[in-house]
């Protein structure tokens, strides 16, 4: 069962206030929140001319879920009262996740992203790279305006999304990656950022040091299970749910959680044919790819593996007070590992 959780369309767009107001969701409690850090990350671009216009402009239909905004309102309102600070916050946390994005799609080369054009399909690669800067560095101006330790602690953690994805992209083609370098990677590429969105939610609602932590593990926890999630749908979702262009982990080989078990556990000959197949692009591999992993058992153990991360996640929780916020935090983990986009 896919758990509920709004779509992207349910959110008031970018830089479009007149559209009526979403549907109740379980976002409901943090919606207006969420508006309010959308008003912010438009305004921080709006001043823009040409030639930057253009692709400020086609933010307006590139619109993803608002997770990482999300978790910091829901972490706030599980601790405390939301500040003006958790909107800036929220927004340059969401900048910096569309920055990665915008140079994800270029290192793998994607054409489709939140069910649009990806910048690079639109502009090329070079364009991109630099929009990408010019969101990062936005991303930082706008934190400075909370203080320093805001700007320290998003800084630090957009350090680890930038090595993860380092890690990653040297890795490519290595099929000896191991487990534990697998999960180096998604800690950084993923789980940083997600960790950084509780734990500033937490901090500037005025939660203890402890509570602070439980929050800044949740986010990690499923940040991971989210990234294995993310890895399996590449194998197995369907793009036009998805959204995305699917398929890339495969093409640009990225080792993912599967093919690593799968490589550890299939039989010399088996693993040898395997790897050979990852090396080779042809038609239909996905699907001789998946064919093997089910046989060899390897996506059920990702999924295992991604209910494990999504539990210790769950557990975090147990020691706040019983809130609604606290509610939807419980309902993400769910959802994180059952999603389709
Ligand atoms: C995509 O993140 C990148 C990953 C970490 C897998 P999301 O799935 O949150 O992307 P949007 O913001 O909804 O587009
Ligand atoms: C990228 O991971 C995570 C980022 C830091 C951008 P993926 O490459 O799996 O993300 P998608 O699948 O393109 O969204
Ligand atoms: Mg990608
Ligand atoms: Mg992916």
């Amino acid at each position: 069962m896919t758990a509920t959780i709004p779509a992207p369309e349910v959110y008031t767009p970018l830089i479009a206030p007149s559209i009526p107001r979403p549907a109740p969701s379980p976002f409901t409690p943090v919606l207006a929140d969420i508006v309010e850090s959308d008003r912010i990350f438009a305004e921080t671009l709006a001043n823009h001319r040409s030639p930057v216009a253009p692709m400020i402009r086609h933010l307006r239909h590139y619109r993803g879920k608002r997770l990482r905004p999300a978790l910091v309102f829901l972490s706030a309102r599980a601790c405390g009262p939301v500040a003006p600070a958790h909107h800036i916050l929220a927004a340059a946390v969401e900048m910096i996740h569309t920055a990665t994005l915008v140079h994800d799609d270029v290192l793998d080369e994607a054409d489709t992203r939140r069910h649009n054009a990806s910048f690079n399909a639109e502009w090329g690669n070079k364009v991109s790279i630099l929009f990408g800067d010019m969101l990062f560095t936005h991303a930082f101006h706008l934190t400075s305006t909370v203080d320093g330790r805001a700007c320290q602690l998003i800084g630090a953690a957009t350090n680890k999304v930038c090595a993860g994805e380092l890690l990653q992209t040297r890795e490519r083609g290595n099929w000896h990656l191991s487990e534990d370098e697998y999960f180096a990677m998604i800690d950084g590429k993923t789980a940083a950022l997600t960790e950084v969105s509780t734990r500033l939610g937490a901090l500037y609602a005025g939660a203890t040091a402890e509570v602070a932590e439980r929050l800044a593990t949740y986010g990690h926890s499923l940040g991971i299970a989210f990234q294995i999630a993310d890895d399996l749908l590449d194998l197995t979702g369907e793009e036009a749910k998805a959204g995305k262009t699917l398929g890339t982990d495969l093409e640009q080989q990225k080792m993912t959680l599967p093919l690593i078990h799968a490589l550890n556990t299939l039989p010399t000959a088996e693993a040898d044919e395997f790897r050979a197949l990852l090396q080779n692009p042809g038609p239909h591999r996905r699907e001789a790819v998946t064919d093997t992993l089910i046989r060899s058992g390897s996506l059920q153990y990702a999924k295992r593996t991604a209910e494990e991360h999504a539990r210790t996640a769950r557990a975090c929780l147990d020691g706040l007070p019983k809130s609604e916020c606290r509610a939807i935090l419980e309902q993400l983990t769910e959802w994180s590992i059952r999603r389709e986009k």
